[in-house]
Order: structure tokens, then sequence, then C-alpha cells
């Protein structure tokens, strides 16, 4: 890519191109790196920790999809809340629906990952990038847009003891609760799409609302395999983005 020389890494970030180069322990996830990004090759970045979290291309797109059809039409502002390396944040600016798509992630380094992999997919233009904390950005930098937006966020899970739980506890999970997030983020916006772990308790998901008010779960799988699920809070028509 023209330009891309002058970008300088930071030093927690890499793009591995040869199995010896990676730490054992993201060498699993090495071998899924094109299914990860696509382009990994064109020199997708990421920090060692960045490769735990990032949602896989194939799933970010659907979830981009299902997004994009069921919000109404009014709701022009996709603030992604999380991040990361840009997994989802750049399947919502590929989708083309959205006016602006806001990204805020508080790890400066993670960040750079973002914007770089941005510009590899060419979608660095519709995105704008907030590096800090999202309770604090929300509240203080962009309360005026919270009529106009709808929230997606993939949070930390709290490490990859997730995948040995039956039922994983979203009360405990940590850094935020699933309690914690549902009332950070309405604050801001009555649309709020929260990915979690594929075996989050679903009463769970069901009590933070009351009961005139509904929550959708869907599962977004890869090869028949569900890889994590989406909770869709608020009047998003599901019905729309059935496939
Ligand atoms: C699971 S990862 C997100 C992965 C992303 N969806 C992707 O596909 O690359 C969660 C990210 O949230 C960031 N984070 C944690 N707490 C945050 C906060 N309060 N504000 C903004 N970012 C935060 C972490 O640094 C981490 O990069």
């Amino acid at each position: 890519m023209s330009g891309e020389t002058e970008e300088v890494a930071p030093p927690e970030v890499h793009h591995y191109s040869d199995k010896s180069e990676v730490p054992w322990d993201i060498q699993n996830y090495w071998y899924q790196r094109h299914r990860i990004f696509s382009k990994y090759e064109e020199g997708i970045w990421l920090t060692d920790d960045a490769w735990f979290g990032v949602t896989p291309e194939p799933v970010a797109n659907k979830i981009a999809e299902d997004l994009a059809a069921s919000v109404p039409k009014e709701k022009v502002v996709l603030v992604d809340a999380f991040a990361g390396a840009g997994g989802n944040t750049i399947a919502f600016a590929k989708s083309g629906r959205w006016k602006r798509v806001y990204a805020i992630e508080k790890n400066p380094a993670v960040l750079a990952c973002a914007k770089h992999n941005a510009k590899i997919y060419g979608v660095e233009t519709g995105i704008t990038w907030f590096e800090g904390d999202c309770f604090d950005i929300l509240k203080n930098q962009l309360s005026d847009l919270g009529p106009y937006s709808i929230v997606f966020a993939s949070p930390p899970w709290g490490g990859p003891g997730y995948r040995s739980d039956e039922i994983f506890n979203l009360q405990t999970m940590e850094p935020y609760s699933l309690d914690f997030l549902y009332q950070e983020y309405s604050k801001f916006s009555k649309f709020l799409a929260l990915y979690l772990p594929r075996t989050s308790d679903l009463r769970q998901l069901a009590k933070v609302i009351d009961d005139n008010e509904k929550v959708n779960v869907r599962h977004y799988c890869i090869e028949g395999a569900s890889k994590a699920l989406c909770a869709y809070y608020g009047s998003f028509d599901m019905e729309k983005s059935k496939s």
C-alpha cells in the first residue's frame, strides 16, 4: 500500500509472517489468521493480546449485515464501544449503512492496529477514532448523538476461562458485568447489541430489562458451530435480518 512504509508500529504491535515468530499461546489463532482477517497477508497488525479478542471476519460481516437490516433508518451513527484491533469496526464501515462509525478503544497500541487495519480494508475515512474509556467518551463527548445512534459492544470476557464454563456468568464477567454494561449504555441509546460468549446465561440476559422490553439473542456460527452470540436490546426488527 502506498504511504504504508512511513507508518511505524508501536513496539507491542506485530505482523507475524512465519510460525517461528509467533508466541506459543497465539499459534492456534495464527493458523486461523486468514479467517480472522482475509487480508492478513497485506500486513494486518495485532498486539499479542488482541489475537484472543478479535471477531473473525465472517462473523463480523454477518453481525454488520444484521444490524444494518434491523435498525430504523433514523439511526445513522454506530458506536463500536470496544473497537479492539478493528474486526467489527471494519465490517460496520464496509457495510456502508452508517453515516459515521465511531470506534472507541482505550489501549493506544490496539487502537493503532485498528486504524492500520481499517486502511488495509480501505474504510478508514468512514470511521472516527477515539482513544480512551468508552463510558467516559459516551457521556462527555458523544451524548448529543444518542438519539441517532446505536451501540455495539464486544467487551472483554475475562480471559480464556470462559471456554470451560458450561453456563457463562455475565454478572461476574470481568472487568465489566452485564448489569454495568447495560446500565451505562442505556443512558446513551435505546439500541444496544452486546457480543458475548456462546454459553452466556440467557436468564441473566433477560433479567436486566423490564417486563415490557425485549431482548433478541442470535448465535453466530462458523461451520455449524456457534462462535459467540449477540444480545440485541431495543426495538431491532430481527425479522428483517433473517437469513
Ligand atoms: C474483545 S476486545 C474487542 C475486539 C474487537 N471487537 C475486534 O474485533 O477486534 C475488547 C477491547 O476493549 C478494550 N477496552 C476495555 N475496556 C475499555 C473501555 N473502558 N473503553 C474502551 N475500550 C476498552 C480492550 O483494550 C480490548 O481491546
